[in-house]
């Protein structure tokens, strides 16, 4: 197996980029630069597995493009392109749709929660979108993935099909199985109006997110309404077992202050949940608000995106095709 630890990650680019992506994958998509071989990836082919107007798609991955440089990729570090751009991708998943199996995809929560209660109407592409999540990282041999917890049944499912693809062609650690890197402190962050539900893009309330172009005022605003709790902030992180909101809040408001929950905790006791939302308001404005202005500003020069995405995707070619060349060769495809 390759000693050399390689990082390869995806966001979609179905719209807006909220704290949940910063707090659970790109902020780490950044420190993992500086030390390792890096390859993060704009999955469109993943995002039209839901219907996407095809003019919104070709904004929202130069959009996802500009959040991932304003966040601290650096192009000259990192590879940075769009999953369509390099046809491997497409090519491999085929051939892993062929290795994995219905009964490991019938188990993925994912899709059970994305196609909701019709089932029959969802895509195909919806279905086995897990095995062309497989084939993204396992087309670069990829080590580590950098992912919130939301995706770690995906990894889980990577790893079987890597697995078996390995046993089944009789060729023993030829793809690595890619390692999980799931923020320890805080791997999923909570919508801030249901502290059950994951922050995420699709949920309706633009008040359940905090979006990463959000300007200060909004911030303000969302987090004004966020759901808290009638009492004083406890002196125990156990007493906020039952109240998911809160604790969310204090999670997020420690991530950012890069303290544990029970520091911020011991500090903030018997404070109303408006002063926890005042401080956490500016830390945020702080953290997030240059991230939106970045983004904005390199929105303006479309080209530029645009000759970044191709050159990673040139980078990236050149790993897939060699990658290819001996997975075709193991399969016995001529
Ligand atoms: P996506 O686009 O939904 O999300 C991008 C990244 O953000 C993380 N994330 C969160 N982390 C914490 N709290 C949240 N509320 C939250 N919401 C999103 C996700 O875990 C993810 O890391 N299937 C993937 C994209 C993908 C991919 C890959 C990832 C395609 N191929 C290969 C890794 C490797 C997805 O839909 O992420």
């Amino acid at each position: 197996m390759s000693k050399k630890k390689l990082v390869f990650s995806g966001v979609q680019p179905t719209g807006n980029l909220h704290l949940g992506n910063y707090l659970g994958a790109l902020k780490n998509f950044v420190s993992l630069q500086k030390n390792a071989e890096c390859i993060y990836c704009v999955v469109d082919l993943h995002a039209i597995t839901v219907f996407q107007d095809p003019g919104h798609l070709h904004d929202n991955v130069l959009e996802t493009t500009a959040s991932f440089l304003a966040t601290g990729l650096d192009p000259d570090k990192s590879i940075i392109f769009n999953q369509s751009s390099v046809s491997g991708h497409a090519e491999l998943a085929w051939i892993l749709n062929c290795v994995s199996r219905v009964g490991w995809l019938n188990r993925m929560t994912q899709f059970k929660d994305k196609a909701g209660s019709d089932k029959e109407k969802a895509s195909v592409g919806l279905y086995i979108y897990p095995n062309l999540m497989a084939a993204d990282i396992l087309l670069y041999k990829a080590t580590h993935v950098p992912v919130g917890a939301d995706q770690k049944q995906h990894l889980e499912l990577s790893r079987d099909i890597a697995q078996k693809f390995n046993n089944d062609f009789n060729c023993k650690d030829f793809f690595p199985l890619p390692e999980p890197l799931i923020p320890k402190n805080i791997s999923r962050i909570m919508s801030l109006r249901d502290g059950t539900k994951k922050m995420s893009k699709s949920e309706e309330s633009d008040y359940s997110r905090i979006n990463l172009k959000d300007t200060a005022d909004e911030i303000i605003k969302k987090i004004k309404k966020a759901k808290s709790d009638s009492e004083t902030i406890p002196d125990d992180a156990k007493l906020l077992k039952n109240k998911p909101e809160a604790l969310n809040l204090l999670n997020i408001y420690s991530e950012i202050t890069k303290n544990s929950l029970e520091k911020t905790i011991s500090e903030m006791a018997g404070e109303d949940y408006s002063y926890l939302k005042t401080k956490l308001a500016e830390v945020l404005i702080d953290e997030i608000t240059p991230v939106g202005k970045e983004t904005q500003k390199l929105l303006k020069d479309k080209p530029y995106l645009k000759k970044v995405l191709k050159k990673g995707s040139e980078k990236a070619n050149i790993i897939a095709e060699e990658n290819l060349k001996n997975i075709r060769e193991k399969v016995g495809l001529i």
